[in-house]
Order: C-alpha cells, then sequence, then structure tokens
C-alpha cells in the first residue's frame, strides 16, 4: 500500500490497483479511519440553503460519499463515474446511484442532467490536468451549483493550488477551504503525516 501514498502510476495502473482492491478497500478504510466522505457531507448541509437535487460523484469508489450525503440529504438523486469497473460494481451492489458511468473523470459524460452538486472526494491525487477537470466540472453544474472536493496538502503545496483557484475565480467562488485535516489517520503510511483540505466552490454565473 506504500504506492497508495507516492503514486500508482498511468490510468491503467491506477485502474488494475482499485480493481485489485475493491473487494476489501472498504474494510480498509475503515480500519484506517477514513473520514472525508462524512466530513464532505456535513460541510454541505452547513452551507447549502436548499436540499440538493442532483449528485455527480466523480471518482466514486464503492459509494462511501453517496452514503453519507444521503444520510443528510434522502431524496439526493446521485450519478457516479470510476475508471475501475469492479470498484464501481460494489456501488452498484449497494444500490446507491441511479446511473454509473466508467469513464475518467477528465474526459466528458454525457449525461443530461445539470447536476446541483459535482463531488471529488479521495481523487483529485489522480488528476493530471486541474483545468480540464474544472471545465468539466463547470458545465456538469447549475448556475450556483456546488463543487466539493478534497486534495492532499503536500499535492497542493506541490501544484501551488491555490494559484489554480485564483486563476479559476472568474468560475467558481470559494465557499470554504479547511484547514489541513489527517486522511488516513490509522495507516501506517500516511499516519498524521498526510493532510488533506476539503474544499466547497460555487459555480458563478456566466458573465454577459
Ligand atoms: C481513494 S478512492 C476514493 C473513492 C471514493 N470517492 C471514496 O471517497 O471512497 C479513489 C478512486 O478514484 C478512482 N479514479 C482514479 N483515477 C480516476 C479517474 N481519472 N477518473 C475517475 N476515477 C478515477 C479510483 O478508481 C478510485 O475508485
Amino acid at each position: 500500500m506504500g504506492k497508495l501514498l507516492k503514486g500508482i502510476g498511468n490510468s491503467g495502473e491506477i485502474k488494475n490497483f482499485y480493481d485489485e482492491w475493491s473487494n476489501t478497500y472498504d474494510k480498509s478504510l475503515n480500519q484506517w479511519d477514513y473520514k472525508a466522505p462524512k466530513q464532505a457531507a456535513l460541510i454541505l448541509k452547513k452551507y447549502l440553503e436548499n436540499n440538493p437535487k442532483y449528485l455527480l460523484d466523480l471518482a466514486c469508489g464503492t459509494g462511501l460519499f453517496a452514503q453519507e450525503i444521503r444520510k443528510i440529504f434522502p431524496t439526493i438523486i446521485c450519478d457516479g463515474t470510476d475508471i475501475s469497473k469492479k470498484i464501481m460494481n460494489i456501488s452498484l451492489q449497494k444500490g446507491l446511484y441511479r446511473n454509473l458511468y466508467l469513464s475518467s473523470f477528465e474526459k466528458n459524460i454525457k449525461s443530461d442532467d445539470n447536476y446541483n452538486v459535482v463531488s471529488l472526494i479521495g481523487g483529485m491525487t489522480y488528476c493530471a490536468n486541474y483545468q480540464l477537470l474544472f471545465k468539466r466540472v463547470y458545465n456538469y453544474l447549475k448556475n450556483k451549483g456546488y463543487f466539493i472536493f478534497t486534495h492532499r496538502v503536500d499535492i497542493w503545496r506541490k501544484f501551488n493550488f491555490d494559484e489554480f483557484l485564483k486563476l479559476n475565480d472568474d468560475k467558481f467562488e470559494i465557499i470554504y477551504k479547511s484547514k489541513p485535516v489527517n486522511y488516513l489517520p490509522k495507516n501506517k503510511d500516511f499516519g498524521t503525516k498526510v493532510k488533506i483540505r476539503i474544499v466547497l466552490l460555487s459555480k458563478k454565473r456566466k458573465r454577459a
């Protein structure tokens, strides 16, 4: 699992890694005290003024975020995407999502829905092109829709993510940016050394 910390490789290797891990993923994450899905759902509870109708959960994995957001907004309709078919099959078995798309979050999914919320929890690490991802998310969202994501603080610093967010401030307003919080505190490689931020953005109206 040291790979998880240092990086897995290209998208084929990432897909195989999660395919192989899929059956024990939930158990591992539970043992490592992974709380990001719950924390992100609570942030939405705090900041959203209306109940969101549609969620697009990018890199949905086994559906841990959908499980948490449905506790807070029980009527929300969730769609999900992932590159690992096997991990997405676990979500399918849990019956959490209306539609599941086997697709990279850097590719466009053909969905007619305008989403109120787009999420990317625990997956930003695998993004090779932030600008492309943000363009996709912008197009998936309704006006004033929300993008909630987590990002590892070490990678945030390496790629000057604050500067990247500033460059996108014509498209997204920062509603909330958490302080660094533990990611997988009970995993021996991550411990309290690797932190994440949880960020909530809201889509700005296009200028006329
Ligand atoms: C750490 S897991 C997080 C899963 C889930 N969101 C959660 O919080 O438990 C990372 C997920 O990202 C997926 N993934 C990696 N690269 C991806 C990509 N380019 N597009 C979509 N999903 C991707 C993996 O298959 C895996 O399911």
